[in-house]
């Protein structure tokens, strides 16, 4: 059998698959402020492209899937689509990240599907400030919908909450006391920008960690929780973890073990470049499944050997590739 590897020796087995470009928030640093036109149906791969690709994928290699967006809840039949993945022999590791605002009444639905866990964004435990970053969203949602996970057994839940001076370092013991009270992981991102404008928002992780230090002492962990790039720590007695997921301070790409697929069916090789791989013409245009495995595997060996964020590297919009 062949297996995705790339010209720097990486292998490749965690996919990440955006179903829309579509969100029912707004957030700030993933969208402009006039927000973004969307793609129209036509140009989304329906479930069944999705199903025929990632058959390929698996025969390559690819165990574990995230479905992201956008907002993946928003799509229709993500559940019906979910159990299809499900039924996928090899794949080990089925997972999404939302905005957790659906899941209040969809978390019992997906996990009969078959998900096994979620990751929740969310930048802020207060409601008022909720608002301003997501340009209108209900706290009480995400926070509903973060119950519900946990209850439902979409475990471990992880908060993703990605750090911003000024706007919620203030809050970041408040985040890891979180830890205490329940079993959820509560993970900092590194802000991700090109933006000159945004450099006065970068917060490193080294920083957090310290004022993490100041709550209680914290162990380092070296199990791993997934299939992504955080590193993990804990609080002694607590139920909880943190993760730290530092891509500016800690460049994990030697260690890099994805691609992503859009919802226009463009096979990303990195999140910090430009270059994809068209995969819904060819599909479209009746392409062979042998076909679609060269494909792959020669776009493969473009993969770049990191991103370069903060210097001159391209940065997509994140609602339409989801992280
Ligand atoms: P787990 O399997 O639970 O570890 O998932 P994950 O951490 O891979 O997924 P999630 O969607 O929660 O991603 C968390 C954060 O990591 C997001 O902000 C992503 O943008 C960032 N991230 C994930 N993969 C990459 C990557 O390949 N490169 C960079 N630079 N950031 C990434
Ligand atoms: N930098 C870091 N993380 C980001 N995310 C979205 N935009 C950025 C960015 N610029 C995170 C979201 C979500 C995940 C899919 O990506 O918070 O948790
Ligand atoms: Fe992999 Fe690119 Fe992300 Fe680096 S930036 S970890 S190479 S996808």
């Amino acid at each position: 059998m062949r297996k995705l590897k790339d010209q720097f020796g990486r292998k490749i087995e965690y996919l990440r698959l955006s179903i829309t470009d579509r969100c029912n928030l707004r957030c700030k640093y993933c969208m402009p402020a006039e927000g973004v036109k969307s793609i129209p149906h036509d140009e989304i791969l329906r479930y069944e492209e999705y199903l025929r690709i990632i058959g390929v994928l698996i025969q390559l290699g690819i165990r574990k899937i995230r479905i992201t967006g956008g907002e993946p809840t928003v799509r229709k039949g993500i559940v019906g689509f979910i159990r299809a993945l499900h039924h996928l022999p090899g794949i080990e590791d089925l997972a999404m990240t939302t905005n957790g605002t659906l899941l209040d009444k969809l978390a019992l639905h997906l996990k009969d599907a078959g998900l096994n866990r979620v990751n929740i964004s969310l930048d802020t435990l207060k409601p008022e400030k909720y608002r301003e970053i997501t340009r209108g969203g209900d706290f009480s949602k995400c926070w509903a919908g973060i119950q519900a996970a946990i209850q439902t057994g979409l475990n471990p839940v992880k908060l993703n909450v990605v750090v911003q001076r000024g706007f919620n370092t203030d809050e970041i013991l408040d985040f890891a006391r979180l830890t205490f009270e329940q079993s959820i992981h509560v993970r900092f991102i590194e802000f991700m920008s090109k933006e000159a404008a945004s450099e006065s928002l970068f917060f490193s992780n080294n920083e957090t960690l310290k004022i993490l230090k100041e709550l209680a002492p914290l162990e380092k962990i070296s199990k791993e929780f997934g299939a992504g790039p955080a590193r993990y720590f804990q609080y002694k007695g607590a139920k909880g973890k943190i993760g730290l997921i530092s891509p500016i301070s800690h460049q994990f790409c030697a260690s890099c073990n994805r691609i992503r697929l859009t919802a226009e069916g463009k096979l990303l090789l990195c999140l910090g470049s430009d270059r994809y791989l068209d995969l819904k013409t060819p599909l479209r245009h009746g392409i062979s499944d042998e076909e679609l495995i060269d494909l792959i595997n020669n776009a493969l060996q473009e993969k770049p050997q990191g991103h370069q964020f903060g210097r001159k590297g391209i940065m997509r919009l994140m609602s339409s590739i989801g992280g």
